[in-house]
Order: C-alpha cells, then sequence, then structure tokens
C-alpha cells in the first residue's frame, strides 16, 4: 500500500495551479530554518472512471493572522505562498491529528466525488513565524502541533447555510451530500451546525472531521465497534435522521448509483496513503495494536460495499421519516 511520502510526486505544477502571486514567491528564497521544515509535494489522484483530480499540495504559510471566532477548533487564519488566505487547523493533541488525517480522507473522498468544497492544502507553518494576533493558548497549540496544518482555502463572505433560510439546494446535491457522509459515517452535519457554507451562491462542504469517529477507539481493544449496527433497525450504525439536507434531498440511491462507479478499494487506498506520517503517528502511536491506515481502507471499503444498505435506509427514512426496520 502506498505510504507517506515514499509515494508522493515531486511538486511540479504550480504555476497552473495558483498563478503570478506563486511566481514571485518563488524568486524569494526560503530562510533556512523554515526550508527545513519545507517538503514540497503534490499528491494527484484520478477518480475509479478516470478523471483527474486537483492534486493536493503542501504550501509554506508566510502570516498566521489571528485566529477565526468560530468552530469548536477556533481555527487560524494563515496567508500561505500561493497568496491565498486558508482558515487552517493543528494538530496539537493525538485527536486533532486523528481529526486531521480524517479531514484529508474524507475530503480526498469528496474530491473524488465531485462534491463542492473549498480548495485543500496541507500548510507548513514555521513555530516562529511572526503571530502576534494570537492567545498564548493558541501559541501553545502552534508550538506543540505534529506535522503540516489542514488549510482549507477561505471563502470570501460565506455565511452558514443556517443563516441562509431562503437558499435553494438542488435536492441532487443533497441527496450526493447525504450519501458521501454515509460513505464516511460523519454525524457533523445538523441542523444547528450544517458545516455547510454559503458564498458567491453557491454551497459548500466544509469540516468533514468528525466522520469515522470510531477511529478514536481503535487503539482499544473492541475494534469491530467499527463495525456496529444501528440501534433502531438493526442494519448499521449510522442513521442521517438529524442530517441537516436528508429533508432536501432527492434519491440518495441514485445519488449512489452517480458517485460509487468514482471509487474503488485502490483508490482509497491511494488516499489512506496521503495524510502526513506525523499525523498517523501522533494520533496511533507506533507499536500499537492497528495499521491505522489500513484501518481507513478496510472501514471504508466496508462502507462501500454496504452501499446499497445505508441508501435504502437513508431513502426510507427521508420519505417516512423512521427507520427501515419500524
Ligand atoms: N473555507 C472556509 N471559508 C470560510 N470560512 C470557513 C472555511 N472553513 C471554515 N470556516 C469557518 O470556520 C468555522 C470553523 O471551521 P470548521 O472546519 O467547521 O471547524 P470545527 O471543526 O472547529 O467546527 C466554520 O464554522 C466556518 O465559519
Ligand atoms: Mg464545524
Amino acid at each position: 500500500m502506498a505510504r507517506g511520502n515514499a509515494s508522493q510526486p515531486e511538486y511540479t505544477r504550480p504555476r497552473q495551479i495558483v498563478g503570478a502571486k506563486w511566481r514571485s514567491f518563488r524568486q524569494k528564497p526560503p530562510d533556512d530554518q523554515h526550508a527545513a521544515l519545507f517538503r514540497p509535494t503534490a499528491l494527484d489522484l484520478v477518480s475509479a472512471d478516470g478523471r483527474s483530480i486537483a492534486p493536493l499540495l503542501t504550501l509554506r504559510a508566510l502570516r498566521v493572522q489571528s485566529a477565526m471566532g468560530r468552530g469548536r477548533s477556533r481555527p487560524l487564519i494563515v496567508e500561505a505562498e500561493d497568496g491565498e488566505t486558508y482558515v487552517a487547523k493543528l494538530s496539537h493533541t493525538d485527536r486533532t491529528a486523528r481529526r486531521l488525517t480524517v479531514e484529508v480522507i474524507a475530503g480526498q473522498i469528496a474530491k473524488v466525488l465531485g462534491l463542492p468544497q473549498p480548495a485543500m492544502a496541507l500548510l507548513v507553518i514555521d513555530p516562529a513565524i511572526d503571530a502576534p494576533d494570537l492567545t498564548p493558548e493558541k501559541r501553545a497549540e502552534l508550538d506543540v502541533a505534529r506535522g503540516p496544518a489542514f488549510g482549507s482555502q477561505m471563502l470570501p463572505g460565506a455565511v452558514s447555510l443556517r443563516r441562509k433560510g431562503d437558499f435553494v439546494l438542488d435536492p441532487r446535491l443533497a441527496a450526493e451530500i447525504v450519501w458521501f457522509d454515509s460513505l464516511v459515517v460523519n454525524h457533523d452535519r445538523k441542523e444547528r451546525n450544517p458545516n455547510i457554507l454559503v458564498s458567491d451562491q453557491q454551497a459548500w462542504m466544509i469540516d468533514n472531521d468528525s466522520a469515522m469517529a470510531l477511529h478514536h477507539r481503535w487503539c482499544e481493544p473492541s475494534r469491530q465497534d467499527a463495525y456496529a449496527i444501528c440501534p433502531d433497525c438493526g442494519l448499521m450504525w449510522w442513521d442521517p435522521k438529524d442530517h441537516v439536507l436528508l429533508p432536501l434531498a432527492g434519491s440518495v440511491e441514485e445519488a449512489g448509483d452517480q458517485l460509487a462507479p468514482r471509487l474503488s478499494p485502490e483508490l482509497i487506498e491511494t488516499i489512506a496513503g496521503q495524510p502526513p506520517e506525523p499525523w498517523i503517528q501522533a494520533g496511533f502511536p507506533p507499536g500499537g495494536p492497528i495499521d491505522a491506515r489500513q484501518m481507513y481502507v478496510e472501514f471504508l471499503v466496508h462502507r462501500l460495499s454496504l452501499r446499497k444498505d445505508f441508501e435504502r435506509h437513508a431513502d426510507h427514512l427521508r420519505i417516512h421519516g423512521v427507520c427501515a426496520a419500524r
């Protein structure tokens, strides 16, 4: 299976991706300390039905602005060398390292599926970077963070879907997002906190880091919990009854027929190889009972094999408001 940096190709396509601002930055050599932290990479992907996907870039952070006033993690606002601004989350604890691992895995899957989400990047932040506006707590998180930050390119004028009561979402897109969340088992798109932003009259998915939450227990002996079932219908653990988009969604089964051919076990394996090794090491201590990347592959391949079940389950809930077994 592809692992960590060994499988990462050289970073060869900056110009076509980020344009003139990149060129002017490249003319300025990085200082030595920062250069030591920075390994430029561009992780490529091709979907199972042959479409090539924008690479996941590693970028150097140039400036850290304040922290966001929103979200559980209060992410940082970071300017990167491509001239873009990113909302950045840090891997400062074992738990956040696992969450970022899932941001990348789920985010790459969403990208392959063609779902709307801001561009992602891995952001290398020099611990000595000038960040005068940070609170001591945030500064401490930055100091102990392992590996790069996860960056989601800042959407201009973004407003939470919750505040956009009049926003009309295409039922097909809503069904596709429900399908995706069912696949990666993401319970974090509820009415109170949809983790869907509206910017430029478009809906954008953000914040996939609560997906596959059972990975927080993978180091415990009861691994089979990863495949636990829904207490209501006995089918499976995932229950999308509180999903903010379920009432707006069209057929989840049709969405699955459209999306599933873009994934394959091989592609899932490639994606599971992409989160940076320091996150994996922080989240799953070396010498522990499991091979985390392999567990993500097993889990997602298993979910994909269950797709007809979770599609019917979601459609039954959507139409009748209760689990199929009731
Ligand atoms: N790409 C983005 N563009 C604009 N705002 C964003 C973006 N990503 C996140 N945010 C804002 O930051 C908040 C926290 O980010 P989120 O990814 O939801 O982290 P958390 O895991 O802390 O909830 C979001 O609720 C949203 O307001
Ligand atoms: Mg959030």
